[in-house]
């Protein structure tokens, strides 16, 4: 079994990006510039918009932290994205989630220029990134393939199982693997609360993402020994022992499950620290494509 390492193989890459970066400056180019709107003081907000900010430092990004009260009005804030998508000394944006209920985030997100929304989540980058084309790829299905690409495993022609049909996750990992490409060329089943025999799908797969957000959900009784398991659980579980009080839990029951495996990512330390990368690299492009 080959434990993948997240955390290395997302240093190995913001290395790779902070070394383009110094190249593009010693040209005499701009650095890329990244914008993050935070709205309130959502604790879970907080850490990730930081470790954003910080992830910049580390590429030689310049970073924008634009911050507002959670009473906010939706045309305040409609108005703001509005001011990023004209200024051209913004590269790309986004607008950290979840927001206050009194705004809709369907609205926020189509708001933003395709051409700067470096999350991935604009219908323009959501269909291009289904039917193939180049586009701002959202960053955990981003970071499952470049795992999966870094660690040479071949994809194509074996079946993956994707368990969760999220907007961010399940249904774009869904089409990547499917895309005619390496990693991709899969063929793929995607299972979701509807589906009556989730074990028997799971027990024909060789590569698995669990991707439903339900702590150990996927038990050893339920993979076929070699297959490749990839956990984008971070389920947030209270833990007195630790100074946070709480320890992130996968959907896999690792113990269990990674002897089994060719290869597996533990959590934390998977496929979370890549998700900031695939941020970091569609920051670049975006960066890139206004050179031209
Ligand atoms: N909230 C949780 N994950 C994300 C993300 O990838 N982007 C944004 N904007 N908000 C999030």
């Amino acid at each position: 079994m080959t434990l993948i390492d997240g955390k290395q193989t997302a240093a190995d890459i913001k290395k790779e990006i902070a070394a383009e970066v110094a190249a593009m400056v010693a040209r005499g180019e701009r650095a890329p510039h990244l914008a993050a709107i935070l709205v309130g003081h959502d604790g879970g907000s907080e850490t990730y918009v930081a470790n954003k900010v910080k992830a910049c430092e580390m590429c030689g990004f310049t970073s924008t932290l634009l911050r507002f009260d959670e009473d906010i009005t939706e045309e305040k804030l409609l108005a703001e994205i509005d001011r990023l998508n004209r200024d051209d000394s913004v590269d790309g944006f986004i607008v950290q989630l979840p927001l206050p209920r009194h705004i809709d985030e369907q609205k926020v997100t189509e708001a933003v220029d395709p051409a700067k929304d470096v999350d991935g989540f604009h219908p323009v980058n959501v269909g291009k990134l289904s039917i193939g084309l180049p586009c701002f790829k959202s960053a955990t299905p981003s970071g499952i393939i470049d795992l999966l690409d870094r660690y040479g495993i071949q994809t194509r022609g074996k079946h993956a199982v994707v368990l969760g049909r999220s907007n961010i996750v399940g249904k774009p990992i869904a089409s990547l693997l499917l895309q005619k490409a390496q990693p991709g060329n899969c063929t793929v089943t995607v299972c979701h609360s509807a589906t009556p025999n989730i074990k028997e799908i799971c027990l024909q797969a060789d590569i698995i993402v669990a991707a439903l957000g339900s702590p150990a959900f996927l038990t050893a009784d339920m993979v076929k020994p070699g297959a490749v398991v990839i956990d984008v659980g971070t389920t947030r579980v209270p833990d007195a022992s630790r100074k946070s009080g709480f320890r992130l839990c996968g959907d896999v029951d690792f113990d269990n499950v990674a002897p089994l495996c060719s290869y597996i990512t533990p959590v934390p330390g998977g496929v979370g620290p890549m998700t900031i990368c695939a941020l970091m690299k569609n920051t670049l492009q975006a960066r890139k494509q206004k050179n031209k």
